[in-house]
C-alpha cells in the first residue's frame, strides 16, 4: 500500500509535484499515467525516499521509506535501470544487494532465471541492451520479494515477449495480493494490465478511479453498423439523443441507441445489416481527452517540421 498526502515537490522555480493525495492499494494493478513531465518518476522516486518531498507525505505499507528495516522486502522499484555498476556481471549486482537483506544466492539465482537473464548473468551489466537493463532493473526489484512494487515504464525497451511476461507477472502478483504501481506510455499495454489507474498532468492528479469508469467517462459507446442501405436506416434511427456519422458509404457509426435497439429497427423495416459492432472508447482516446490542456511539452505537426526543413532536401 503506497499512501501519499499533499504530497509536492519543486525544483527551484520548477513545481514537479504540485501536492497529490492518493492511495495505491493492494491487490490490483494501478497504473501511472501522464504527458512527459507530469512528474510521474518524481512521484515514484519520493515514495522510496530518493527525492525528498518538499511538503506533504507518503507512506509504504504504512511507514515512511527510510524507517522500514527490512525495505527490499517492502518495496522493490524500477525506476532508472540504468543505476548499475556498469562493470559488475548482473550476477553480482544483485548478490550485492542480496547481501544487505541476508537473502540466499539461490534467490539470486531464482530471480535471473524468471526475468530470463541467465544467459548474460555473468556478463558486465555496462554491456546490455536497452531491454537486458529492464529485465536486470526487474529483477532487482523481485528480489526481496516484496509486498510493494513500483515499476517505472517496465516495459521500456522489452520485446514482445517480454511486455507479455511483464503483463502476466504483475497482474499474477496483484492477485496474490500485493501493491503494484506501475507507469508507461503504452496505451493499448496498460489497458490490458492496469485494474485502476491515476493520471497525472503538471503535477496535479487529473483523474484516480477504475480503469473501466475512465473508459466510460464521457464516452457515449457507439456501435457502428454496415448496411447498404445506410441513408435510409439512419432516417430511421434519427431522433432525439441519437446521433449518426454516415461520413462513409454503407457505415454508420450511432451514439445514442445500443446495438440491440438498431438490430430491432432495422428487422422491423427490413433494411438488411452485415455489421453492427459496440465500439468501447480505447484508453488513448480517453487519455486524450483528459489530458489536452496538461501537455507541456507538445510535438510539433508532421506538416510544420516538412515546412520548416531546409531546402534541398
Ligand atoms: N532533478 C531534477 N532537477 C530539476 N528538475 C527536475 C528534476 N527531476 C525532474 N525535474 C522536472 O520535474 C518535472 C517532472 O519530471 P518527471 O521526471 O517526474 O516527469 P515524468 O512524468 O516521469 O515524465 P516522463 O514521462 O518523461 O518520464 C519535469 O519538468 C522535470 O524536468
Ligand atoms: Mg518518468
Amino acid at each position: 500500500m503506497i499512501e501519499a498526502v499533499n504530497l509536492a515537490k519543486h525544483y527551484g522555480p520548477k513545481t514537479a509535484v504540485a501536492g497529490v493525495t492518493f492511495t495505491v492499494k493492494p491487490g490490483q494493478v494501478t497504473g501511472f499515467l501522464g504527458p512527459n513531465g507530469a512528474g510521474k518518476s518524481t512521484t515514484m522516486r519520493m515514495v522510496v525516499g530518493l527525492d525528498r518531498p518538499s511538503a506533504g507525505t507518503v507512506t509504504v505499507n504504512g511507514k515512511h521509506y527510510a524507517e522500514h528495516r527490512d525495505p527490499l522486502h517492502q518495496v522493490g522499484a524500477l525506476l532508472d535501470a540504468k543505476a548499475v555498476h556498469t562493470s559488475r556481471s548482473a550476477y553480482n549486482h544483485l548478490l550485492s544487494m542480496a547481501a544487505t537483506h541476508n537473502i540466499p544466492a539461490s534467490r539470486v539465482n531464482e530471480v535471473i532465471d524468471m526475468t530470463g537473464l541467465a544467459q548474460v548473468a555473468k556478463k558486465k551489466a555496462g554491456g546490455f541492451s536497452l531491454g537486458m537493463g529492464q529485465r536486470l532493473g526487474i529483477a532487482a526489484a523481485l528480489l526481496g520479494d516484496p509486498q510493494t512494487l513500483i515499476l517505472d515504464e517496465p516495459v521500456n525497451g522489452l520485446d514482445p515477449e517480454g511486455v507479455l511476461w511483464v503483463r502476466n507477472l504483475v497482474k499474477y502478483l496483484a492477485g496474490e495480493g500485493k501493491t503494484v504501481f506501475l507507469s508507461s506510455h503504452l496505451m493499448s499495454e496498460m489497458a490490458q494490465t492496469a485494474d485502476h489507474l491515476i493520471l497525472i498532468g503538471r503535477g496535479k492528479i487529473i483523474a484516480d478511479a477504475p480503469i473501466a469508469d475512465i473508459l466510460d467517462g464521457g464516452h457515449q459507446t457507439r456501435v457502428r453498423v454496415r448496411t447498404p442501405e445506410a441513408s435510409r436506416l439512419a432516417e430511421l434511427l434519427g431522433g432525439t439523443g441519437v446521433s449518426i456519422d454516415s461520413s462513409e458509404s454503407e457505415t454508420l457509426e450511432i451514439s445514442g441507441l445500443d446495438a440491440r435497439r438498431i438490430a430491432q429497427s432495422a428487422l422491423d423495416n427490413r433494411v438488411l445489416v452485415y455489421e453492427l459492432t459496440p465500439i468501447m472508447a480505447s484508453l488513448e482516446e480517453a487519455y486524450f481527452d483528459l489530458t489536452k490542456d496538461e501537455v507541456e511539452y507538445h510535438s510539433h505537426e508532421l506538416s510544420d517540421v516538412a515546412s520548416s526543413a531546409p531546402e534541398g532536401r
